[in-house]
């Protein structure tokens, strides 16, 4: 769409397994006009300009995760990154940072989805349940507020340093706030077991509060202060 009235440029990663060498970057000039996210723009391009471009999307409102990239340097979602929030000139997109990639903007998220696993993401019980289900105060539903909108997009695991350093020994952001998410659960009986699954000189405190979890994260959620919660915890209990 060169020459349209509202032509935008967007520079855009590209690799493609098959091929393999080196990634490129392929500039679109993209008619704007009528669109407002980023991954309408990555549609119309793959729609009506170059079909082999390859992403991963679904909800298009911010609650699958799936649509997590890097735009203009920044982690976030495709589908909720208004383009009136970019600087003027030319759009940078790239898929997650220190990450494989299967595809141009889709990155692996095997090990991740891994780690995820290794922290039992449910509650755990030993009781024996009443005859009705487990109830939870107001009061302790409150607790899980900041933790339960995660939608596990990793765009804070992979702006975490320390992930980027010890991908394979620390848990990194997403996988620690989820940890805390069962930790904070008023309904699960293995917060013992949970801790010492923590207690391990990588797998949490590789943590040294730089925040880029928090500041970059879409739903404007606090890693950085969940573990923050977990270390506390730990403290508590051997004191
Ligand atoms: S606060 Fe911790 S988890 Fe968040 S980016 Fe910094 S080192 Fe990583
Ligand atoms: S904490 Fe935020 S950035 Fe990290 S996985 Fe969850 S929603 Fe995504
Ligand atoms: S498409 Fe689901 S979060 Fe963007």
């Amino acid at each position: 769409m060169p020459g349209a009235k509202n032509a935008r440029s967007f520079r855009v990663y590209r690799w493609d397994p098959d091929v393999g060498g080196n990634p490129r970057v392929d500039t679109y000039e993209v008619d704007v006009a009528g669109s407002t996210m980023v991954l309408d723009i990555l549609l119309k391009i793959k729609n009506e300009i170059d079909p082999t471009l390859t992403l991963r999307r679904s909800c298009r409102e911010g609650v699958c995760g799936s649509c997590a990239m890097n735009i203009d340097g920044e982690n976030t979602l495709a589908c909720t990154k208004g383009l009136d929030e970019l600087p003027q000139g030319v759009v940078s997109v790239y898929p997650l940072p220190h990450m494989p990639v299967v595809k141009d903007l889709v990155s692996d998220l095997t090990h991740l989805y891994a780690q995820y696993a290794s922290i039992k993401p449910w509650v755990q019980t030993k009781s024996v349940p009443g005859t009705r289900e487990r109830l939870q105060s107001p009061e302790d539903r409150e607790k899980l507020d900041g933790l339960y909108e995660c939608i596990l997009c990793a765009c804070c695991t992979t702006a975490c340093p320390s992930s980027w350093w010890n991908p394979d020994r620390f848990l990194g952001p997403m996988v620690l706030l989820q940890a805390y998410r069962w930790i904070a659960d008023s309904r699960d009986e293995a917060t013992g077991e949970r801790l010492d699954d923590l207690e391990d000189p990588f797998k949490l405190y590789r943590c040294h509060t730089i925040m880029n979890c928090t500041n970059t994260c879409p739903k404007g959620l606090n890693p950085a202060k969940a573990i923050s919660e977990i270390k506390q915890l730990m403290i508590n209990r051997t004191v």
